[in-house]
């Protein structure tokens, strides 16, 4: 928790039980695990049921889970099973977890650069980095405000490669009536500690088409094809099971999760009609025809203001309120594993395989990243945010904004 030094007044916090959504109904079906004895999923019936449950509520044919979102595009990744070299064209703004995924299967990650509003790719940035080497398109939704997906399908159609969406960070959200993750060809989900809802550690994986899913299954159990004829490991995989205890906790999580967006969506709402007339930021801005579910709430704070996103959130923590400038600081692409090119031992692959311009970050190309990373400033959100705790929120940054613009002027 978060303590409010001027006004005593506690923000929860999603790494603890203040911010989270967790309770006896977790500890019942956590309970009925024990009891059974049955902790792994290759014998037990609650990461089954998570499956059977995550795909009902998608509308969707296959949900397979996993040991963590990374494991989930992981997976995915494997089930598209590209050829070494062959190029995934991805966001510039994401966790590194959805990127090492590529290199582990042999592949590049080529960057494509976003949207300066949302920091999500679009179907125009994404368009100029596909060449005849790219053999899928990532789609992440950043925050819970999903890209526009239109225009992403379109050139994923135009070129015949595969769409994955990455709703790591946007469990419900939707885009033209459809929820993210079963807009494309695969969804990838992270049921990490801070996410809407959570085990922890988990991952889920969703589709429609029936081979891609036997893939995932079958990857994230060292290739084994548990329940077939003659099964074999058929190829390099590795065990990314979900586990009957997270399974358990997922069960009873997911059944809240309707009632999580929903208060996350108020209370945004609510946070919005207090912001959006404030001279210096800018509120989020969704797309036509979408949902935002809310992961965070990113505010936009304008060169005007001196110092910027960093002046704000330093402003703000001095009154008790957190928040992360700058999000994850520098592009993906900045990080050392992509600027060493550290992989396995010294031999740089699969960098060692690039062709034509996939390596090339120069900064003129990201003008989109650069503005977005620059001026992002993300407020930690959850469910258990009061109408107070959105009045000091919305009275902090209105107070900070309004004296850094009356100390420029
Ligand atoms: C967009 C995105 N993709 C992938 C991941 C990786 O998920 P995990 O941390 O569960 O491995 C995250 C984690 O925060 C994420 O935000």
């Amino acid at each position: 928790m978060g303590t409010d030094a001027s006004h005593g007044v506690t923000h929860p916090s999603d790494q603890d039980a203040s911010g989270r959504t967790l309770g006896e109904e977790e500890l019942a079906t956590l309970a009925e695990v024990i009891a059974s004895g049955t902790l792994t999923s290759t014998k037990g019936t609650l990461v089954a049921e998570l499956e059977r449950s995550f795909a009902a509520l998608h509308g969707v044919r296959h949900a397979i889970a996993c040991a963590s979102g990374s494991a989930a595009i992981h997976a995915a990744i494997a089930a598209i099973d590209p050829e070494p070299g062959t190029e995934v064209v991805t966001t510039s703004v994401t966790d590194m977890g959805a990127l090492a995924p590529i290199l582990y299967q042999g592949a590049i990650p080529v960057f494509a650069d976003v949207d300066p509003r949302t920091g999500n790719v679009t179907g125009a940035t994404v368009e100029r980095r596909c060449t005849e080497r790219t053999v899928a398109i990532i789609a992440t939704h950043l925050f819970g405000n999903p890209c526009e997906m239109d225009s992403i399908l379109e050139v994923g159609a135009r070129l015949g490669v595969p769409v994955i969406e990455d709703a790591a960070q946007s469990f419900l959200a939707e885009c033209g009536g459809r929820l993210a993750g079963t807009i494309g060809k695969i969804g990838c989900f992270s049921l990490q500690q801070g996410k809407h809802v959570t085990t922890g550690e988990g991952g889920i994986v969703v589709t429609d088409d029936d081979a891609l899913a036997r893939h995932v299954r079958v990857f994230v159990n060292k290739a084994w094809p548990y329940g077939e004829p003659h099964p074999d490991h058929e190829f390099l995989a590795l065990n990314y099971r979900m586990n009957e205890l997270t399974g358990a906790v997922g069960v009873a999580q997911l059944a809240k999760l309707r009632g999580v967006v929903e208060v996350r969506r108020a209370s945004a709402q609510a946070l919005t009609a207090r912001l959006e007339a404030v001279e210096g930021i800018r509120v989020p801005w969704v797309a036509a025809g979408s949902r935002h579910s809310w992961w965070k709430y990113p505010l936009l704070v304008d060169e005007t203001i001196e110092g910027g996103a960093v002046a704000v959130g330093a402003a703000l923590a001095a009154r008790g309120i957190s928040s992360a400038p700058r999000y994850i600081q520098k592009p993906a692409f900045r990080c050392r594993i992509f600027q060493e090119r550290r992989t396995f031992g010294s031999s740089q692959w699969p960098f060692t395989l690039a062709q034509g311009d996939a390596l090339d970050w120069a900064e003129s190309r990201y003008p989109g990243t650069f503005g977005f990373l620059g001026q992002v400033l993300v407020l930690p959100w959850n469910e258990r945010y009061t109408e107070a705790h959105i009045d000091l929120i919305a009275s902090a940054v209105t107070d900070v904004v309004r004296e850094a613009r009356k100390g420029a002027a």
